[in-house]
C-alpha cells in the first residue's frame, strides 16, 4: 500500500495534487511520500520484532539525504556500498555503529574512511579484502567487526542481472569453503568475527530461495561454533520483491518474510540484521513527466513524454515493467488505447512501455510512473546534456525540493576546459 492514490478527479502523493509540484519544481520530478516509507520500514521492524533486530536500509536503492534521514530517525541502520554511501549516511546523522559496509570492491580508502568515521561491521567479500582490512586496522591501530559474505549457490528466480546467490556470480565465499576462511579471519590481527552474511538477489518473488538460503547459514552457523567462532549476529541480506504491477501476484509480505526468518535461523538466538532496498521506498515513490507530443505513427501512436532512459534506467537496462498512469483521474469506463510511451533521449532503447493502454491523453498532460522510489534517481545520468532529475519529499499537505534540478550552467561549471587548448 502507497499513498499515489486519486482524489477530486486527480492523482495525490499524500495530500499534495501532482499537478501541484509538477507546476512548481517542473518536470521530469521524483515525488516521495514519506508516510509510504515510514509505513514500510515499520513493516520491517514489525516482521522481526521476535528477534533483537536492525533493519539497514540499503542506500543505493535511494541516497537521498533527506529519505536516509526519516529512515535515520526512525532508528533504521544503513547498509552502504562505497564511501560515498557511508558519507551520505553520516550526513544524514546516522551513527557508524549502526552502518554495515558491504560490497566486493571496498577500496583502502573507503575501509579507513569507515574506521575512522565508525562502523558497525564490513561484510567481507573475498580473501584478498579481508587480509587488506585485517593490514589496515593493524595499521590504525582498531578491531574490526565483521561477517564474511557466503554465496550458497541458490537460484534466486530474479532477473539475471540482479542475481547475486549463485556459484557463477562475483559474490561472497563459496560456502563450502567457508570454514576454511573464517578460521583465517579469526586468526588474522585487527579483524573480529561476529556473524555471517548472505545476499541473494534483489526483486525476489518467491520466498523458497530464502528458504534455501537460510537454512544454510543456519547449518553453517552451527559448523562455525562448533569450529568456536562466537557467531552472534546473522546478516540476512535484501531483496524482497515489490508490486510493480497492480494484479492479483503481489510478492510475499514482510510479515511473510520475517516468518521465514524465524522459521530458519530463529533458534540460533542470533541478532537479526536485513537491508531491505527496494521494499521500502520502491512504492514510494513515482516518476512525474509531462507529454510533450502525441506522434501518430504507423500502426501505433506515440506518446513523447519528457523523462527519459537517462531518468529512470531501468525498462531500458532489464526490461523492468512501470505503470504508467494519467495524472488526471480517467472518467470511469473512458477508452484505452495503446501508447508505445517513449522519452526524448536519441536511443531506440528509450522507451518505457509498448503498447500501455492509456486513456486518450494530450500534450500538456502529466503521467506518473509507479514504483520509481527505488533505483530510480540514483541511477540517473545526465545522458543527452539533460540535468540531473531532481527529487521531491511530501508529508502531507506540504512538499520540500530534496535535490534541486541543476541549471545549465550549474551542469556546466563541472566540466574544464585545459588553458593550452
Ligand atoms: N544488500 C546487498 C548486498 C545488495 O547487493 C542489495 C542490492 C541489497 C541489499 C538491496 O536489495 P533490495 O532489497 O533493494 O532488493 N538496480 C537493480 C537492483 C540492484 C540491486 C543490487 N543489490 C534494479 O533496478 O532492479
Amino acid at each position: 500500500m502507497d499513498h499515489f492514490n486519486y482524489h477530486d478527479g486527480a492523482l495525490h502523493a499524500e495530500d499534495v495534487p501532482l499537478s501541484r509540484i509538477a507546476d512548481q519544481v517542473g518536470t521530469p520530478v521524483y515525488v516521495y511520500s514519506a508516510a509510504t516509507l515510514r509505513r514500510h520500514f515499520g513493516l520491517f521492524r514489525q516482521a522481526l520484532d521476535w528477534a533483537d533486530h536492525l533493519v539497514c536500509f540499503a542506500v543505493k536503492a535511494n541516497s537521498n539525504l533527506a529519505v536516509l534521514k526519516l529512515l535515520g530517525d526512525m532508528g533504521a541502520g544503513m547498509d552502504v556500498v562505497s564511501g560515498g554511501e557511508y558519507a551520505r549516511a553520516r550526513a544524514a546523522g546516522v551513527p557508524g555503529q549502526r552502518i554495515v559496509f558491504s560490497g566486493v570492491g571496498k577500496t583502502v580508502a573507503e575501509m579507513r574512511q569507515a574506521i575512522d568515521g565508525g562502523i558497525r561491521q564490513f561484510n567481507i567479500e573475498s580473501e584478498p579484502e579481508m587480509r587488506a582490512l585485517s593490514a589496515l586496522a593493524v595499521s590504525m591501530g582498531a578491531e574490526v567487526p565483521v561477517t564474511i559474505r557466503v554465496n550458497p549457490d541458490v537460484d534466486a528466480k530474479t532477473h539475471e542481472k540482479i542475481a547475486t546467490g549463485k556459484s557463477e556470480n562475483k559474490f561472497g565465499i563459496p560456502i563450502a569453503r567457508a570454514r576454511d576462511v573464517y578460521a583465517e579471519a579469526a586468526a588474522l590481527p585487527g579483524l573480529r568475527v561476529v556473524g555471517v552474511d548472505v545476499h541473494i538477489g534483489s526483486q525476489l518473488t518467491d520466498l523458497d530461495p530464502y528458504r534455501a538460503a537460510y537454512a544454510k547459514v543456519a547449518d553453517l552457523t552451527r559448523a562455525l561454533r562448533a569450529d568456536g567462532h562466537a557467531i552472534t549476529r546473522l546478516d540476512l541480506g535484501g531483496g524482497l520483491g515489490i508490486p510493480y504491477r497492480r494484479d492479483n501476484n503481489a510478492p510475499p509480505l514482510p510479515i511473510e518474510y520475517g516468518a521465514v526468518i524465524r522459521e530458519t535461523v530463529g533458534d540460533l538466538g542470533c541478532e537479526i540484521q536485513i537491508e531491505p532496498g527496494r521494499n521500502i521506498v520502491g512504492n514510494a515513490g513515482i516518476l512525474l513527466s509531462r507529454v510533450i507530443y502525441l506522434k501518430e505513427g504507423e500502426g501505433r501512436d506515440f506518446l513523447i513524454v519528457d523523462a527519459a532512459m537517462n531518468d529512470l534506467l531501468r525498462p531500458a537496462m532489464y526490461g523492468a515493467h512501470h505503470d504508467i498512469v494519467p495524472v488526471a483521474e480517467p472518467a470511469p469506463g473512458a477508452d484505452v488505447q495503446p501508447f508505445d510511451v517513449v522519452g526524448p533521449v536519441c536511443e531506440s532503447g528509450d522507451t518505457f512501455q509498448k503498447g500501455a493502454q492509456l486513456a486518450r491523453l494530450q500534450a500538456g498532460d502529466l503521467v506518473a510512473f509507479r514504483s520509481a522510489g527505488a533505483y530510480g534517481a540514483v541511477m540517473a545520468s545526465e545522458y543527452n546534456s539533460r540535468p540531473l532529475v531532481p527529487e521531491v519529499l511530501v508529508q502531507g499537505d506540504h512538499f520540500a525540493v530534496i535535490r534541486a534540478r541543476p541549471s545549465f550552467e550549474e551542469m556546466l561549471a563541472r566540466d574544464t576546459i585545459p588553458e593550452w587548448l
